[in-house]
């Protein structure tokens, strides 16, 4: 496979067109970027190592019976989804504050939230995803009110599910990022979820250590993102002990032969 259609460029990801109608192929970058893309920069490996996260916790929530767009991982920096319409609307679950809910509403970063906090954001760069609520997204049709009370329930499944999930290999799920997407079917759609999950959407910190195993590193200069993240995907087993150099560099050698595809 060489020269495929490239259908769009996001800031982490590259969305190809796939082999068969309704489906994309998602090419993981290893470009970050933070604060509305006014920061940026790349980390080497990341694409990897984001590929296989998403990839191991959509495999877990489809087998709880969230509906996912993820087909199956191609490659080392790849994996077949199905094609859908993507909701514009972000979905942030918070357990505890940290971030723009500490900065906004003062809330000491660390402090245990009482009830778990649904928000939504317009997934606009332009206007920098700004905060907005059901009666936006009512108003302006950008979801209908059976799709949201949807995308809640599934939030919620998939926040009770991922933090236990977490909570197993000693971390704590702070907060996440959810996007979901419309799936056709004639006249027909269904709303399942989309884009991926991985460290660069949450906040992850060691139960015992606090320590950041996100994209914190990055926003804060606070160094060691790729390591983080391969700590991440080693405590899932993703990564066999002590060879975490070796897909990494096997991946660059790929990338230096030009063949991304195998
Ligand atoms: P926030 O505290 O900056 O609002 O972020 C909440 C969570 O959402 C955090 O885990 C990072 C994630 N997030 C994204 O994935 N993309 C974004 O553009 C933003 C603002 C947050
Ligand atoms: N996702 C980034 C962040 O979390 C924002 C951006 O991509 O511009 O800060």
């Amino acid at each position: 496979m060489s020269r495929r259609r490239q259908i769009y460029e996001g800031k982490a990801k590259i969305l190809y067109e796939g082999p068969e109608p309704g489906t994309i192929i998602q090419y993981f970058k290893d470009d970050a970027t933070a604060f509305n893309a006014q920061k940026k920069g790349t980390i080497s490996g990341k694409g990897v190592l984001n590929n296989r996260i998403s990839e191991h916790i959509f495999t877990l929530l489809g087998q709880i019976g969230i509906p996912t767009h993820f087909i199956r991982r191609l490659n080392m920096r790849e994996q077949l989804v199905r094609q859908v319409e993507i909701i514009p609307v972000e979905v942030v679950i918070r357990n505890v504050a940290a971030g723009s809910i500490s900065k906004r509403l003062g809330i000491e970063e660390g402090t245990a939230l009482p009830r778990t906090i649904l928000e939504y954001y317009y997934k606009d760069d332009a206007l920098g995803d700004p905060m907005i609520t059901d009666e936006h997204i009512a108003c302006f049709g950008w979801a209908s009110q059976e799709e949201m009370h949807d995308v809640a329930d599934m939030a919620i499944r998939i926040n009770d599910f991922m933090c236990g999930l977490f909570a197993g290999v000693g971390i704590r799920l702070i907060d996440f990022k959810l996007e979901f997407g419309r799936l056709w079917d004639g006249d027909y759609s269904r709303v399942i979820l989309a884009d991926e999950i991985s460290p660069d959407g949450c906040r992850l910190w060691d139960s015992t250590t606090n320590e950041k195993l996100d994209k914190d590193r990055f926003r804060q200069d606070l160094g060691g993102e790729v390591e983080a993240y391969q700590e991440v995907a080693r405590r899932f087993g993703l990564l066999p002990e002590g060879s975490v150099s070796t897909v990494l560099d096997l991946d660059e050698h790929r990338k230096a032969r030009g063949k991304k595809d195998s």
